[in-house]
């Protein structure tokens, strides 16, 4: 039977600080024990005896392997089909009829940033395909899903999900945009799985390499593990990454100090560069 391998808390401030500083997440002192758990497995199975030991390989690791499968187990993934509803109906009923107007290149922009497991990039997907109907042919509306963690963007690239998991979706987008596979899950079809580019992107690599803005940018939920230091650095690169016109929509329990952006307060959670 393997024993649980205790982290002290200095090991947990050593990790702590190298977290934030790659990925801007802040764990503060009662993750302690939770991050204890999450990595148990990682440390047995390469026979590790202390978190020192484990630590020094991560530090180590010239591959980036490591550091990867430590961001995997520490981030928390949470996300579900049609969350903050809100959001998509004002993105549905006012920032696509804008967009629809405005430009003319028919090129639409879309980012959802954190997109963990992929519920929201499809249900922004699935909103598109609606709202533009039989015109879609004629306007390009990929959307770039980006996360740190490559487990959750294996699961979002898969495109499957519970019956459960799709319970929150209109019924006549169950019927469209979803398939029934013989297990009970649902795969979300062809044509809206390819409506989604998703990619792994560190929201704190120093470049964020786009050739062109984004007319708009989810980033929900994300930046809830950052401090206030490198959520604002974060949203300045998001506001010079938007289209002027452009939105930006973050989580409704996070809010920006209208003194610390250059984004206009819309409403909670959603701001436009004028
Ligand atoms: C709680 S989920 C939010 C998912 C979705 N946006 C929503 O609102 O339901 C937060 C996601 O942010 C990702 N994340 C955390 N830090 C990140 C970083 N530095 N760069 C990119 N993604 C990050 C996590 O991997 C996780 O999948």
């Amino acid at each position: 039977m393997s024993s649980l391998i205790s982290i002290t808390a200095e090991e947990f401030r050593k990790l702590a600080d190298y977290i934030k500083a790659h990925y801007g997440i802040h764990l503060k002192d009662e993750k302690r024990a939770l991050v204890n758990g999450r990595l148990q497995s990682v440390l047995a199975e390469h026979g590790f005896h202390s978190f020192s030991e484990y630590f020094d390989y991560v530090l180590q690791d010239k591959t980036g392997e490591a550091s990867i499968t430590l961001m995997n187990k520490i981030t928390t993934n949470h996300t579900f089909f049609m969350r903050e509803a809100e959001h998509f109906y004002y993105f549905r009923d006012t920032v696509l009829p804008q967009l629809q107007r405005t430009v003319s290149s028919h090129d639409l922009r879309i980012w959802s940033a954190g997109c963990s497991t992929g519920e929201e990039p499809y249900t922004l997907a699935m909103l598109i395909d609606e709202f533009f109907g039989p015109d879609k042919a004629r306007w390009d509306t990929k959307i770039l899903a980006t996360d740190l963690s490559n487990r959750v963007l294996e699961i979002a690239q898969k495109g499957v999900y519970t019956a459960e998991g799709t319970e929150p979706l209109p019924a006549a987008w169950k019927h469209s945009y979803l398939s029934k596979l013989p297990s009970g899950d649902s795969a979300v079809v062809e044509r809206i799985k390819n409506e989604v580019i998703f990619r792994r992107f560190n929201l704190m690599n120093e470049s964020f390499p786009f050739k062109k803005r984004f007319h708009v940018i989810f980033c929900r939920n994300v930046m809830i593990y950052f401090n206030q230091e490198t959520k604002t650095q974060l949203v300045d690169k998001f506001y010079d990454l938007t289209e002027p016109g452009g939105y930006l929509f973050i989580g409704h329990s996070e809010s920006l100090g209208r003194d610390s952006t250059r984004y206009k307060f819309i409403m909670p959670a959603v701001y436009r560069k004028e």
